[in-house]
Order: C-alpha cells, then sequence, then structure tokens
C-alpha cells in the first residue's frame, strides 16, 4: 500500500488516499494569512485560494468523492470590508461563468446551499444557472455553501415546522430528527464524513453544525491557496485512522 502516486498536476504522494469518503467538507481558510505573508492583498489570497479550489473539485471527482461541500462565503463574511466582499462576490461570478461548462461536461452536479436573500440578482441568477444545467448529472455532486450560516439555517426550518404546526399539517409529536433534516438546505444530502479546515484554526464557524454530529474533523495547518492534491489526500488518510463510534463502543475495542 506505499505505491508512489502522482496525480494529473503532478504533485505526488508516498500513498493512495485509502478508502475515499462518501461525504467531504471542506473550509477554505488562510487566503488573508496567505497573501499578507508574501506581502500581497487579501484578495490576491482570494485569487490563488480560487485556483485551489478549481483543482480540489477536479482531484475529489477524480479520486471519486461523492460529494465535495465546499465553505465559500459565510453568512458572517458580510462583515468584512466592502471591496473585499465585492471581490469574493466577484470571483464567484468569474468561477461559474468559467467553470461551469467543463464542470458540466465533467458530468458534476452543483448544488447551492446558503441564503439567496441578499445576493446580487445577477449572482442569484448564476448560482441558479448553474444548479439546473447541472441537476441530471450523475458525478461528483458539488455543494457550495454561499452566504450560509448553519444557525440561520436551522432557525429557517424550526419557523417552516412552526408554521406547518400553526396550520394544523403537522402534529408537534412527529418532529424528529429527520423533521429538522428534511427542511434544512442540505435536504436530502448525506451528512459530511470528513470536515477539513485549513490554516490551522480549530473551529466549524457556522458551518454544518447539525449535519457535522459524527464528522471527523481534520485539521490542516496548510493555508487554503497552498492546500493541494496530497494535502488533501493526507487528510482522507487521517480519516481513515480513525475510528468513528457514533456513540457505540467500535470495532476495535475488543469485548471483555
Ligand atoms: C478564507 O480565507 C476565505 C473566506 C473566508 C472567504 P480568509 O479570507 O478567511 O483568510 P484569513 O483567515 O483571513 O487568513
Ligand atoms: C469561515 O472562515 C468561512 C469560510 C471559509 C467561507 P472565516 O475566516 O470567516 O472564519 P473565522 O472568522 O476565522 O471564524
Ligand atoms: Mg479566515
Amino acid at each position: 500500500m506505499t505505491k508512489a502516486t502522482e496525480d494529473p498536476a503532478g504533485h505526488v504522494s508516498d500513498e493512495g488516499p485509502g478508502e475515499i469518503p462518501r461525504h467531504v467538507a471542506v473550509i477554505m481558510d488562510g487566503n488573508g494569512r496567505w497573501a499578507q505573508a508574501r506581502g500581497l492583498p487579501r484578495t490576491e489570497g482570494h485569487r490563488r485560494g480560487m485556483e485551489s479550489l478549481r483543482r480540489i473539485i477536479r482531484h475529489a471527482s477524480g479520486i471519486g468523492v461523492g460529494y465535495l461541500t465546499l465553505y465559500s462565503f459565510s453568512s458572517e463574511n458580510w462583515r468584512r470590508p466592502a471591496e473585499e466582499v465585492g471581490f469574493l462576490m466577484s470571483l464567484l461570478r468569474f468561477f461559474i461563468r468559467r467553470d461551469l461548462a467543463e464542470l458540466h461536461a465533467e458530468r458534476v452536479r452543483i448544488r447551492v446551499i446558503g441564503l439567496r436573500e441578499g445576493l446580487a440578482p445577477d449572482i442569484a441568477a448564476l448560482l441558479d444557472e448553474a444548479e439546473s444545467l447541472t441537476a441530471g448529472n450523475d458525478g461528483l455532486t458539488l455543494v457550495i455553501a454561499f452566504n450560509y450560516g448553519s444557525r440561520a439555517e436551522i432557525a429557517e426550518a424550526v419557523r417552516a415546522l412552526a408554521v406547518e404546526v400553526a396550520a394544523g399539517r403537522l402534529d408537534p409529536a412527529a418532529i424528529d430528527s429527520d423533521a429538522i433534516g428534511e427542511r434544512l438546505f442540505t435536504a436530502g444530502l448525506p451528512d459530511p464524513d470528513l470536515v477539513i479546515r485549513t490554516s490551522g484554526e480549530q473551529r466549524l464557524s457556522n458551518f454544518l453544525l447539525w449535519q457535522s454530529a459524527y464528522s471527523e474533523l481534520v485539521f490542516s495547518p496548510v493555508h487554503w491557496p497552498d492546500f493541494d492534491e496530497a494535502r488533501f489526500d493526507e487528510a482522507i488518510r487521517e480519516y481513515n485512522a480513525r475510528e468513528r463510534r457514533f456513540g457505540g463502543v467500535g470495532a476495535r475495542q475488543g469485548v471483555r
């Protein structure tokens, strides 16, 4: 199992990633610090971060990841300077215009989670177009979390349930975990098996709080623009070394 592998980008790792998790979610962090460390403006970090994103999408698709969720803009990122927010919006426009046709040709299915309200109408339209064009594809499901915040998502689901109860269409006794899960932006998607955060920060920052209840968390010290295919495989190897128990005792612990 120590066969050297070389991916299309030419990055070499000593081993393959091992068993591929079905759903990998990534908190792409560290663009600003990557740039600052090089005396560049933060926006340059974001531009380079988008190149990382493109590589990782292709790599994940190539190694057979079923679902890849990328945290691209949080509902709290509006707190940044207007110029930076504007740049991030333009990057999304640029990404969809440039890459949508190619992703579609690679049978990638795009799903966007987050609030459409508050986005510029042309961005909301591009996101709709990306979803509808690729809805019938059977390759990697690429979930773009944009203007996404987990607490607002859960609040929205609870509000929807309350409306149904008030209208007499739902018995409060029927509200269970599935009833909430079905009303989240991620309805129909499996929970992430692995959540990766780059840049050394060790927190979730309002990302998939409900869905990551039993996800394995892997923190990489590398800033997102430097996060490449080999680092992605490394995170999967770390995932494979973990024992998921889901509250049980686990297979590795012998019964005595
Ligand atoms: C992640 O990089 C990208 C977004 C949050 C949009 P940051 O911009 O958060 O970079 P740091 O954390 O300031 O280095
Ligand atoms: C989380 O990163 C959001 C995205 C990666 C899009 P942040 O950089 O916004 O998170 P905090 O502020 O460090 O917690
Ligand atoms: Mg950050």
